[in-house]
């Protein structure tokens, strides 16, 4: 009988806990067999919590370590692409945490390692694995909406992230649009040619420290002639808003899971529900999903259904975006990774 894949997740932050909590609890045939993180007291407090064998504030020596078969990074977003070339030349399979990086070149290097060195990766795009996002795209894909025309989504986060957080986050485009800019090619069944970004601070004075913005919208178009928009915004008081809907030229789909429990409230002539908080909750079913295949890939030997290229090609669009947003003017994608 095959044994169970021994993972270490590496930085045990919001997301970080949330894949070894799963692990330890909700993944068929892995274990949680050690966590790092740069701060010895979460590393310490974690692994009791979750039954891990071993902690360490290096995440390095756990690539290295014999009692590892893969390593799941959520680790800010400045050290992903060096962990993954360490990850490749140790031969761990890898779960990356999107973005693949915050750099054209390092990107390309890390999926460069990745491929020569033939580990499965993963890239941390949960959307595709939304039961339903994963249920659009087959529907699209057996032509239930005919031709793909248009892709409309938002992205509104509850509060911006804080101040250390958005210091490595590489800004709204590659942190929080990246996101839909995979959705966009997944549902879309199509690549990107041409980007317009666009961006305002509306509320969060702060951001503009980073060069960043905290309201943003991306207009695509696409390979087929298809076209599309993406709208991001850090401070969105009323809660987690993600909604997307692609125009067919026989039909839409929208989606939205605005709504927490799936309970409404009738009363006299008005009714309410909760509004799903965060991003955990909303992608839940999404996180346990992704991480289930990641393992299920490592364990069949079977490549993943997203990976570093579809890192690489977001993040392409993420950085044309941020440049068309300076230059005030569309940026035609050079579709170095389209190429790949
Ligand atoms: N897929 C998603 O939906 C999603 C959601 C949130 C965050 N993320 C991604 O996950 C990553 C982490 O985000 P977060 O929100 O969990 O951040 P966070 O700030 O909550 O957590 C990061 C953690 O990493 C630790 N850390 C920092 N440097 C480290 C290092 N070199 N080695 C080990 N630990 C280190 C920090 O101490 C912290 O505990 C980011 O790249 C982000 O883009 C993805």
């Amino acid at each position: 009988m095959q044994r169970a894949v021994r993972c270490a997740v590496l930085g045990l932050g919001r997301q970080g806990y949330c894949h070894a909590e799963n692990i330890a609890h909700r993944i068929k045939d892995a274990e949680l067999t050690a966590v790092a993180d740069i701060g010895p007291d979460v590393a310490q407090k974690t692994a009791a919590q979750l039954g891990a064998k071993r902690w360490t504030t290096r995440a390095e020596d756990l690539i290295l370590a014999d009692e590892v078969d893969a390593v799941i990074v959520a680790t800010p977003t400045d050290t992903h692409a060096a962990l993954a070339i360490a990850a490749a030349k140790a031969g761990k399979a890898l779960f990356l945490e999107k973005p693949l990086s915050l750099d054209m070149d390092e990107a390309r290097r890390a999926m460069d390692a990745v491929r020569s060195a033939g580990i499965p990766c993963q890239l941390g795009f949960m959307r595709r694995f939304d039961p339903a996002y994963a249920h659009a795209r087959r529907r699209i894909a057996a032509g239930d909406i005919g031709r793909p025309l248009y892709i409309k989504a938002i992205s509104r986060d509850p509060a911006a992230p804080p101040a250390d957080y958005l210091a490595a986050s590489g800004g709204i485009f590659k942190d929080q649009s990246i996101h839909d800019y995979d959705l966009a090619r997944f549902l879309m069944g199509d690549e990107v040619t041409e980007v317009t970004g666009m961006g305002s601070i509306l509320v969060s004075e702060d951001v503009e420290r980073y060069g960043d913005v905290d309201q943003a919208l991306t207009f695509l178009r696409f390979a087929s002639g298809a076209a599309g928009d993406v709208e991001a915004y850090r401070n969105c008081f009323y809660g987690y808003d993600i909604r997307t809907e692609i125009l067919g030229s026989e039909g839409t789909f929208a989606i939205s899971g605005l709504q927490q429990h799936g309970v409404t409230l009738l009363r006299s002539r008005r009714s309410s529900f909760e509004i799903v908080p965060g991003f955990l909750e909303r992608f839940e079913d999404a996180y346990r999903l992704e991480m289930q295949a990641f393992v299920d890939c490592v364990i069949q030997g079977t490549e993943p259904s997203v990976g570093a290229l579809d890192g690489c090609r977001a993040l392409e669009i993420a950085t044309a975006a941020q440049l068309s947003l300076e230059r005030r003017s569309p940026v035609a994608l050079e579709r170095e990774c389209a190429r790949a």
